[in-house]
């Protein structure tokens, strides 16, 4: 599996032939500038929540690359009106898909769209697919109901917001991954706003510390899961 890092919270992990975007933010971040998104292309995308920092350049990639539009029912009927028409909504839950399971699980934010308008629950994704786990926070602090993963799956690698403000920090990020039972660590979610700027080194060390593994790959960067 390949994890290729755009920015903010947005991501595209390849498996099996199957490209997966998410959050699709790019456009608007300075950091990302030398990211061509005409080149992205994408079988599904899946969006956590209806913030600009998360669906800026949803729309337009939607449309270029027709990848079937995955996340919170508020959010699909916002899109649907954009008129994007391959869109699966979902709550709280699991589906069978062609590529795996999803599940969406709650994030602990708030959600509104551009507009305006009614974005319903924020919430994370756990992906089985490729004979892999991927859990994504999405933007969220720390909850207890991230306990329930430990339980219900195995996961390889957890993408988690460290930049803190408005979702967890570093530290935070740290107890996230005993409530998940999961030492391998993707951030997100951080330096892109100086309200969410970090000291990456000292993030670094601090996963060492507890002999677990933070990767923060560079805007543009892909790295193999
Ligand atoms: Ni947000
Ligand atoms: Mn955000």
């Amino acid at each position: 599996m390949k994890y290729t890092y755009y920015g903010q919270s947005c991501f595209l992990l390849e498996a099996e032939g199957k490209k997966f975007l998410f959050d699709p933010f790019i456009k608007p971040n300075p950091l990302a500038s030398h990211i061509d998104t005409t080149a992205i292309q994408a079988d599904y995308i899946l969006v956590s929540h209806g913030h600009g920092d998360h669906i800026a350049d949803l729309v337009e990639l939607a449309k270029q690359t027709n990848a079937k539009v995955i996340g919170m029912v508020e959010v699909m009927d916002w899109v649907a009106k954009q008129g994007i028409t391959n869109v699966h909504p979902m709550n709280f839950g699991k589906q069978k898909f062609d590529f795996g399971n999803l599940r969406m699980v709650w994030a602990t934010h708030s959600s509104s769209m551009p507009d305006g308008s009614y974005g319903g629950n924020p919430a994370g994704f756990v992906l089985e697919t490729a004979g892999k786990t991927i859990y994504f926070a999405g933007d969220t602090s720390l909850n207890a109901d991230m306990k329930i993963l430990a339980d219900l799956y195995k996961i390889d690698y957890a993408i988690l917001p460290i930049g803190g403000n408005f979702t967890m920090d570093v530290d935070d990020a740290l107890v996230a991954t005993k409530y998940i039972n999961c030492d391998q660590v993707i951030g997100v979610h951080y330096n892109t706003f100086s309200l969410i700027e970090i000291d990456t080194e000292e993030a670094l060390s601090k996963f060492t510390r507890e002999n677990k593994k933070l990767f923060l790959p560079a805007i543009g960067e892909t790295i193999e899961l």
